[in-house]
């Protein structure tokens, strides 16, 4: 959503229901207000947006209804509303904190109250919001702290957590830059437990600890803004309740993703032993058979009648020339097992090369498009995206009989979504993958089982004719500290 800063409720235009909604006067139709403040919601949000905005005013219908369907009814379900939408726009990434203004201000005209309480109601609804959970903890993290800077409650909020080596600011918001050595010294004294400066009514410093098992957890520190110290601790104190099982999911995440990366490490382990194995063993036959060649070459050499000998070198040649390309194919697929060159260099340039080599060897035409910055991810989902892209690549060659394939990875902030699609033959997936399993052949189910340990989802779209598209997507989220 982009509205001009400063200004964000204006730069829509009053709402269209403004002056019915003067609280001298009865409206005329009470339940309008929600469809008016969900079409004030509409104007400038992007287009892929809506259909959430969409699913929030059914579910803000159902609040109204619920209430009975009464003037106080629509009014909950106003406040209801703005605040689910507020999120959904969070969650985009298409919320800023004038849009956060915008809607204080419009639910403060939607239900006739001052702004300081319409505020309180939209904070308590939206920081406290479930679909926050579903959020990379982090991302939730910010959205929550970014509305008490859009709500000028205060001016400079971070949130700090303790570690094995001290104290690390996870989020800083509003500040110019690092925060000071007294909002550290702030978060440090919370996080003991011991008295603070923001106890100290006056201060513009003020804080919250975040609990975990009624121990503190995390600390929020921030600088009151356009309001007094108490009303800043009141949100504060929301803020902190609201974080609380944020941390918490962070905390469950962080222990499930040490587990991921283990199992993750496991299989890449038995992937480099095939590596290894396939160096000392057919790679070093095929070396082998070649220095056996030459030499049979020249021993054959004197025994061979003058007019065929160019005949018999050119086949010699030819067997030689088959060799050579034997043994950089299998050193190919060895380089490509070994885990570190997965790591060690730009995720895109080691899938552009992939792709770039499957097509030099299959003459399938592969094209590899990639969107947002793919080197942000974590080892263990560097490692699902390309193992599954590459085990992809070898169904294409050996099932497919496809003539073209696409690659298309997009990483969003909260998610990596990734695409194969080729133009072959198709198959049926269910009968298809029971048959693979009986035979022992892993490719699709393992695949499907990497990106199920990093809490992603799968899929394969095809039947008898074609297209064939392979689809995952992992959820990204990163530890608060990692
Ligand atoms: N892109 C594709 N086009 C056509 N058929 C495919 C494709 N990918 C997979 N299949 C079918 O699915 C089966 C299972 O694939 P997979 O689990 O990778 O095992 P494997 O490749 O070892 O047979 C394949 O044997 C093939 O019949
Ligand atoms: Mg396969």
């Amino acid at each position: 959503m982009t509205t001009e800063a400063g200004t964000p409720f204006e730069s829509r235009g009053p709402l269209p229901h403004a002056r019915a909604l003067q609280p001298a006067r009865v409206p005329a139709e009470p339940t309008q207000r929600l469809e008016r403040l969900h079409a004030y919601f509409l104007e400038g949000c992007p287009d892929d947006v809506r259909p959430a905005l969409d699913g929030v005013l059914e579910r803000a219908r159902g609040v109204r209804e619920g209430c009975g369907h009464t003037d106080v009814g629509d009014d909950l379900a106003s406040a209801w509303y703005a605040a689910a939408a507020l999120i959904e726009l969070a969650a985009a990434l298409e919320l800023d904190e004038a849009d956060v203004r915008g809607a204080a201000a419009a639910v403060a005209e939607a239900c006739a109250l001052p702004l300081s309480a319409a505020r309180y109601i939209l904070y308590g609804q939206a920081a406290g919001h479930p679909r926050l959970l579903e959020l990379p903890p982090l991302l939730a993290a910010e959205i929550q702290l970014t509305l008490l800077l859009g709500l000028d409650v205060l001016s400079e909020v971070s949130l700090w957590q303790k570690t094995a080596h001290g104290l690390d600011c996870i989020l800083s918001l509003g500040g110019d830059s690092e925060p000071s050595r007294r909002v550290r010294a702030e978060a440090k004294a919370v996080l003991r437990g011991r008295s603070r400066l923001s106890l100290l009514g006056s201060s513009q410093l003020r804080s919250a600890a975040v609990p975990r098992f009624s121990q503190p957890y995390a600390a929020v520190v921030g600088k009151a803004g356009a309001v007094d110290a108490k009303v800043a601790d009141a949100f504060l104190a929301e803020a902190a309740a609201a974080l609380s099982p944020v941390v918490e999911r962070e905390h469950l995440l962080e222990h499930s993703s040490a587990r991921e990366r283990t199992l993750v490490a496991a299989s890449e382990r038995r992937l480099m032993r095939l590596g290894f194995d396939l160096h000392d063993g057919p790679i070093q036959d095929v070396l082998a058979l070649a220095a056996d060649v030459r030499l049979l070459q020249q021993q054959v050499y004197p025994f061979v009648l003058e007019d065929h000998r160019e005949q018999a070198y050119g086949r010699f040649d030819d067997l030689t020339a088959r060799l050579v390309d034997l043994d950089r194919h299998l050193r190919e697929v060895a380089h490509s097992l070994e885990t570190k060159s997965v790591l060690s260099r730009p995720l895109g340039e080691i899938l552009h090369r992939e792709v770039d080599n499957f097509a030099e060897r299959t003459g399938v035409s592969g094209s590899l498009e990639i969107r947002g910055d793919p080197d942000s991810l974590s080892s263990a989902q560097r490692i699902t995206v390309f193992r599954a892209i590459q085990e992809a690549l070898a169904n294409v060659r050996e099932h497919s009989g496809a003539t073209s394939v696409e690659v298309r990875l997009r990483a969003r902030r909260s998610a990596i979504d990734v695409q194969i699609v080729d133009d072959g033959t198709g198959f049926e997936v269910e009968r298809a993958l029971a048959k693979a399993a009986q035979r022992g052949r892993l490719g699709l189910v393992g695949m499907a089982e990497r990106v199920r340990m990093l809490g992603g989802t799968f899929d394969v779209e095809s039947s008898p004719g074609g297209p064939t598209t392979l689809k995952f997507t992992l959820p990204r989220w990163e530890p608060l500290v990692s």
